[in-house]
């Protein structure tokens, strides 16, 4: 069922449609021409969407520039513009290092950027907001992205657990302690099977960098600053202990909240098209991309937004 907001259309910009894209997370929407500029009015009207339904989807684009991309990640915060190096140095586009480019070559048959499931940056002292996500070259088949709704991941819990979470804080750590085996999970496709090589950082091309481990603690359950609803605030890639604990205490709880947290009623799965943009909330998503496209070549392009505080 596709909604029609009567927003007060910028030039260029027709009345919003927003099509959900799955029952819990996940929402397309229509009508807008990112290579116009959006009215306040139109952009409250996306924002609205975004908080409502956390990841959203704008298909059917016109190709778009590097500045015009940039226009558009800035109404949702301030822009990161520090170096990707964890765990691999992300490389950025000539003249602007705050959008990297995100691209799997068909030959390359090891890891895809992002194929575990995680929230970015979680280690940080303060976390991406959000990511704004653009499909440069998109695989004919495959290549799909998940994203998982953590505010039912929380309102999910048994009342004692969320009692037992409510003051409890996790470590995150750059180093991924726990999530290696999953980000160095191979490409597979019906003619592609996995071989050990496929599982090494080297393998990808990119460059693998030695920087300082970033460790940082965060409440287990967050409460998003723009909705006041309560999110589960773990994940599998950067969590690597609950704050006072040791990590053989932590990781049985903490593999069930992982668990929990990807359950498929919580996710939807988005088959790219070029030139589409999505913006997902990482403060209350995870998302996993998937890497059964082995034989295609994927580019997309991401610009990350920093949150305004430390989660709390
Ligand atoms: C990421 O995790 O940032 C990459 C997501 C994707 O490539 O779909």
């Amino acid at each position: 069922m596709s909604e029609t907001i009567a927003a007060a259309p910028s030039i260029g910009h027709s009345a919003l449609v927003v099509r959900p894209i799955a029952g819990s997370i996940g929402a397309e929407i229509y009508g807008l021409d990112l290579t116009c500029p959006l009215s306040d009015e139109t952009f409250e009207a996306v924002h609205e969407v975004f908080l409502q339904h956390l990841v959203i989807f704008l298909p059917e684009q016109q190709a778009l520039n590097p500045d015009q991309l940039k226009e558009f990640a800035g109404r949702f915060g301030e822009i990161d513009t520090a170096p990707f190096v964890h765990p691999l140095k992300m490389p950025s586009l000539e003249g602007y290092p705050e959008v990297f480019n995100v691209i799997k070559e068909a030959s390359n048959s090891a890891i895809n950027i992002g194929g575990f499931w995680h929230a970015d940056v979680t280690y940080r002292e303060r976390p991406h907001l959000a990511a704004v996500f653009y499909a440069k070259e998109t695989p004919d088949f495959g290549g799909d992205t998940m994203f998982a709704n953590q505010y039912l991941a929380y309102e999910t819990l048994s009342d004692g657990m969320k009692e037992m979470l409510s003051s409890m804080r996790a470590v995150h750590s750059s180093d991924m302690p726990h999530g290696r085996e999953d980000v160095r999970f191979g490409a597979v496709s019906k003619d592609h099977a996995p071989t050990d090589g496929d599982r090494k950082f080297e393998a990808t091309g990119l460059e693998t960098t030695r920087v300082d481990i970033i460790e940082t603690a965060h409440p287990v359950i967050r409460v998003h600053p723009g909705t006041g609803r309560k999110a589960l605030y773990v994940n599998r890639a950067f969590t690597s202990r609950f704050e006072g604990m040791s990590v053989e205490e932590s990781l049985p709880l903490l593999h069930i909240l992982w668990a929990h947290a990807a359950r498929p009623e919580f996710t939807c799965r988005y088959r790219w098209t070029p030139h589409t943009v999505a913006v997902w909330d990482n403060r209350a998503t995870q998302h996993y991309a998937i890497n059964d496209y082995y034989g295609q070549r994927r580019h997309m392009q991401r610009i990350s937004i920093h949150e305004a505080t430390r989660p709390v």
